[in-house]
């Protein structure tokens, strides 16, 4: 399967082997393996060459994905690369360390019985969503099928701002998605319309902590007690999923006091990427349950760990044992203060950063990141000459990535930019993007018509 929309691009079979003296002639084949060896030097150099064009990590606020780590934890990752996370018996101790990392996080997010810890680490809230997902789904297929009751037609409940993970879950699992629009001013979901699509087959509803489009959280203590007021009133249990894909690492550093963990009864499951806001290099996510009810047993599989059966629920079975033990160090190395400081410093830049753009004149804020530190902003309606989509091409210049995207159903009029503040963008980088964007501004000003749309944009993924 090669359908990246750039694989159709005349481009020659040959790749030249120049950069090195004496090589100037030497080219290898592009699209077939090379019929004989290559020095490591060589094929270093082509492969590191070929890479100089990819963006610039720390200049690319369109990801939420860690881009900057301390060397002592890029040791400690180089020291564990050959180790398979599925080989429990080979390397027991780094099963302990993601056991101790699942003990952590059911502890920071208040499950009943931190002790009894259940849950996963994973290759990203992708594949914690489908685990969460499945678990919600057979959870509900169960209890159907004990009431003598058909288990044809699950869906599940979300607002139309959930990543993409959701759609490919509902797609992947034959379940059918419920999207709550955005209407207006609201750009996720809401406790009166997530209950409004709820009924019997509704295997459980997804509330984002921190959504991808805009930073905002959702309100999931207002939509379990939405959920509490409908079981009463028809008896329909159903579950809460937390998408803490971001959120789960900020919420319980920045914003102690809001509830939207297993402090509330009905949230079943939370997901989180350890290598977003967790701070580590991409390759790791964490699923947790509640507790072991939450989980059907027949999910789990058993694999032998020191002559003992180890449980395991994943969708792959070979995954890279190092960024587990990165996320161990980060929460060794950082502790409770160090990811408060982190996280706090994050939300410091991007509350100030956006108060500085909201100041330039054309823009306005939809969030200002004070949730998650990330913030949206769209051009006010009097800004006819430029599209955020030409902003977003402007810092393209100096090297900025920031996405411009349009909004979902509904508001597929609101166009915005999006900028992730994450650990290693500073107050310093924040003011030379707002300077950039200052003298972009001058340019942009001055242009006739629009020069890009939503069709030339290249949006975001995350
Ligand atoms: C809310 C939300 N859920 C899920 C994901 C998918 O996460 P991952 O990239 O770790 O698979 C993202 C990614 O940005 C996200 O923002």
């Amino acid at each position: 399967m090669l359908k990246h929309p750039r694989a159709a691009r005349p481009v020659s079979e040959q790749v030249a082997v120049a950069p090195r003296y004496g090589l100037e002639n030497l080219t290898i084949p592009r699209h077939e393996l090379p019929a004989d060896e290559l020095s490591p030097d060589v094929a270093y150099q082509i492969v590191h060459d070929e890479l100089m064009l990819d963006g610039n990590a720390r200049l690319n606020t369109a990801t939420f994905v860690t881009t900057w780590m301390e060397p002592q934890a890029d040791r400690l990752m180089a020291e564990c690369f050959d180790k398979n996370m599925i080989d429990k018996d080979e390397y027991p101790q780094t099963a302990e360390l993601e056991s101790r990392c699942v003990h952590i996080l059911s502890r920071l997010w208040h499950a009943p019985d931190p002790r009894q810890a259940t849950g996963c680490s994973t290759t990203g809230s992708s594949e914690a969503a489908m685990l969460g997902g499945l678990a919600l789904k057979r959870r509900w297929q169960k209890r159907r099928t004990a009431a003598g009751a058909s288990t044809d037609r699950p869906n599940l409940v979300m607002g139309i701002n959930v990543q993409v993970c959701w759609e490919k879950f509902a797609n992947y699992w034959d379940v059918e998605m419920r999207l709550v629009p955005m209407d207006g001013d609201r750009y996720h979901l809401n406790a009166e319309e997530a209950v409004k699509l709820c009924d019997e087959n509704t295997i459980g509803v997804v509330a984002v902590l921190g959504s991808t489009f805009d930073g905002s959280y959702e309100p999931v203590a207002e939509i379990c007690a939405a959920l509490d007021d409908l079981q009463q009133r028809t008896g329909v249990d159903v579950p809460v999923h937390v998408d803490g894909a971001s959120g789960a690492f900020i919420a319980p550093f920045l914003d102690p006091e809001l509830e939207w963990d297993f402090r509330l009864p009905r949230v079943a499951s939370i997901n989180t990427s350890g290598h977003k806001y967790g701070l580590v290099y991409p390759g790791v996510g964490w699923i947790v349950w509640r507790d072991a009810q939450a989980l059907p047993e027949d999910l789990i599989f058993w694999v032998n760990y020191l002559g003992d059966d180890m449980p395991t629920f994943a969708l792959n079975f070979s995954r890279p044992g190092a960024q587990v033990a990165a996320q161990y160090y980060n929460f060794l190395r950082l502790g409770f203060a160090g990811y408060t400081r982190v996280q706090g410093y994050a939300r410091d830049v991007a509350t100030r950063m956006s108060a500085q753009i909201a100041e330039l004149g054309p823009f306005e804020l939809i969030t200002r990141g004070d949730e998650l530190p990330v913030f949206a902003v769209k051009l006010r309606e009097q800004v006819t000459n430029f599209t955020v989509f030409d902003v977003s091409q402007a810092l393209r210049e100096r090297g900025w990535q920031v996405p411009a995207y349009t909004f979902p159903k509904n508001r597929e009029d609101l166009a915005a930019l999006r900028i992730v503040v994450r650990r290693g963008f500073t107050h310093d980088l924040a003011d030379m993007l707002v300077e950039d964007l200052r003298r972009a501004l001058q340019r942009l000003e001055k242009q006739p018509v629009p020069t890009h749309d939503a069709s030339t944009a290249s949006g975001f993924h995350h």
